[in-house]
């Protein structure tokens, strides 16, 4: 056929950027998204969006579970960010929360005797934005009643590795492995460890807890503190290389980066280079080259300081030296991160490290209020190359234990009462034992599609900042608005 006229639909601009220029800045593209939708591969991540949930649902509808949709206008639910806040028109001076997650109603639905929960929903934390953050994400929310660890985990990562072998024909570990949180932060400085770098963190702490040099022999000598090394082999590093790594553990709080450069592992000290030689008995140096395995042409790192600073600090530097020696192996390492303490420490009160309806792995209300900060929780983390894409627990199911917990945490009774008044009275009407977990669909989708960013694989993300280039949200509201809503600013914006 050939064609014989032309209608014009409607007349086009020439578009803001050219479709295939790799380097248009991100702000151009979020301003004009639509434009940038247009791109194949930003189709092909949408398209493979749609594909995992397709797939998510179709597992969890076969295995009997409900799909139920929870209130966005709610009361707020901690999970450690900021409320996104909505004033109420009718209730002066009152303001709904958007959910951070939809932990208390999926809780509820156990005791109404659903069983088995899920939903794909949006949930909002006003908290510092990163890659792997946005102020409004999507989760895969579950939950199921008369479960302990066990029946959850092994279905759901049954149900991660269908979506792996289906969408990817990749074909994950079986069963995933599990590692404590003690051991993960022991190994690798994080409860995320990325298993596809093959260095490892050593204590060293107890080698050098005499020496004379205080940099060392205090956080040795610290409950709180860490002493631990970071052997890379065979690389031979450049001073500049060095320096550069002294700054970047330096972001994380550290004060230094000691080193020893192995030249020749033969040749005793001489064969050595470190700026902290000269402070280091020949017994310290050569148990610390046995215990990291060291050999000629390998650099250890050291970090002395809190714990939480040194695994922090040696935490990204592993991952940096990783990335920058090409050390990273192909392929899939997800993992369970189980074992979690119940409770942190912070500054002068106890906080939940995942949230306060996690059950304590204590059946007894007395050891958990006397020893809150020895008890681990029931709580499991699913992590895959180096990313939280899952975490959840076996809940709390009696109303005094979850007082207890409250306690621990601070809340006092009346505060409990109006906060969480609503729980403590449903868990008294018969509550089964139940658990669940959320996956962050953003992530799993970034990583299964090899996005280095979530604002990658979501259609209208907002900026670093929590904007919306494109619609120029948030905007100022009017003043009709503001007195409908009984709100008078303190400031003009
Ligand atoms: P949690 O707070 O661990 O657990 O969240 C579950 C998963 O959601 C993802 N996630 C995010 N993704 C993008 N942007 C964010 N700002 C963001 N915050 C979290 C992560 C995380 O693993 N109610 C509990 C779940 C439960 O106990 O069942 C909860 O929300 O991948
Ligand atoms: P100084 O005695 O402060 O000059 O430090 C000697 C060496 O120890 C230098 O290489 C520092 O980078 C390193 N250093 C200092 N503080 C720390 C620390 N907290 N952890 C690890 N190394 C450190």
């Amino acid at each position: 056929m050939v064609g014989e006229h032309i209608d014009i639909l409607n007349a086009a601009e020439t578009p803001p950027f050219h479709m295939d220029d790799l380097h248009v800045g991100e702000d151009i593209r979020l301003r004009y998204r639509y434009i940038d939708l247009r791109r194949p591969e930003m189709l092909a991540r949408l398209q493979l969006r749609a594909k995992i949930t397709r797939l998510l649902r179709q597992f969890l509808d076969e295995q009997g579970f409900l799909d139920i949709e929870t209130p966005m206008l709610t009361k707020a639910t901690p999970e450690g960010a900021r409320d996104y806040l909505v004033p109420s028109r009718t209730h002066t001076g009152q303001f709904f929360a958007l959910p951070q997650s939809p932990q208390l109603f999926k809780q509820l639905l156990m005791m109404s005797g659903m069983e088995r929960y899920y939903q794909i929903v949006r949930c909002f934390r006003d908290e510092d934005l990163r890659a792997d953050r946005q102020p409004e994400f999507t989760q895969l929310d579950i939950e199921m009643s008369f479960i302990d660890e066990s029946i959850i985990t092994n279905l759901m990562e049954s149900m991660i590795r269908g979506l792996f072998k289906t969408v990817l024909n990749e074909d994950l570990p079986d069963p995933f492995p599990r590692m404590t949180y003690q051991e993960a932060m022991r190994r690798y400085g994080s409860d995320k460890p990325d298993l596809r770098v093959p260095l490892e963190l050593t204590d060293v702490g107890d080698l050098i807890a005499d020496v004379k040099f205080k940099v060392f022999a205090k956080p040795a000598n610290d409950p709180k503190g860490r002493v631990a090394a970071l052997c890379v082999p065979n690389q031979g590093l450049s001073r500049k290389q060095i320096d550069d790594y002294t700054n970047f553990v330096a972001i994380y709080g550290a004060k230094g980066l000691a080193y020893i450069k192995v030249n020749d592992i033969n040749a005793g000290r001489d064969g050595l280079q470190s700026p902290i030689l000269k402070f280091l008995p020949d017994n310290a140096i050569s148990a610390i080259l046995e215990r990291t395995k060291a050999d000629s042409g390998s650099i250890i790192f050291f970090g002395a300081d809190k714990a939480k600073i040194v695994n922090e600090a040696l935490g990204a530097l592993r991952l940096k030296i990783g990335e920058d020696l090409k050390l990273v192996e192909k392929g899939w390492k997800p993992l369970w991160i189980i074992d979690y303490p119940m409770f942190e420490w912070d500054e002068n009160r106890w906080i939940s490290l995942h949230h306060p309806f996690t059950a304590p792995n204590v059946p007894d209300i007395e050891m958990l209020e006397n020893n809150p900060g020895t008890c681990l929780s029931r709580a499991y983390d699913m992590v895959l190359n180096g990313e939280e894409i899952g975490g959840g627990s076996i809940r709390i199911h009696s109303p005094e234990m979850q007082s207890a917990a409250f306690k621990v945490l601070g809340i006092g009774e009346q505060e409990a009462r109006e906060k969480f008044g609503f729980l403590l009275d449903a868990l008294k009407f018969g509550c089964p034992p139940h658990g669940g977990i959320a996956f962050g669909l953003d992530r799993l989708v970034m990583l299964m599609s090899g996005a280095n960013s979530i604002r990658e694989v979501i259609a209208f993300p907002k900026t670093q900042t929590a904007s919306c280039l494109l619609t120029s949200a948030p905007s100022a509201a009017s003043t009709e608005q503001l007195r409908e809503l009984h709100i008078r600013l303190r400031k003009q914006p």
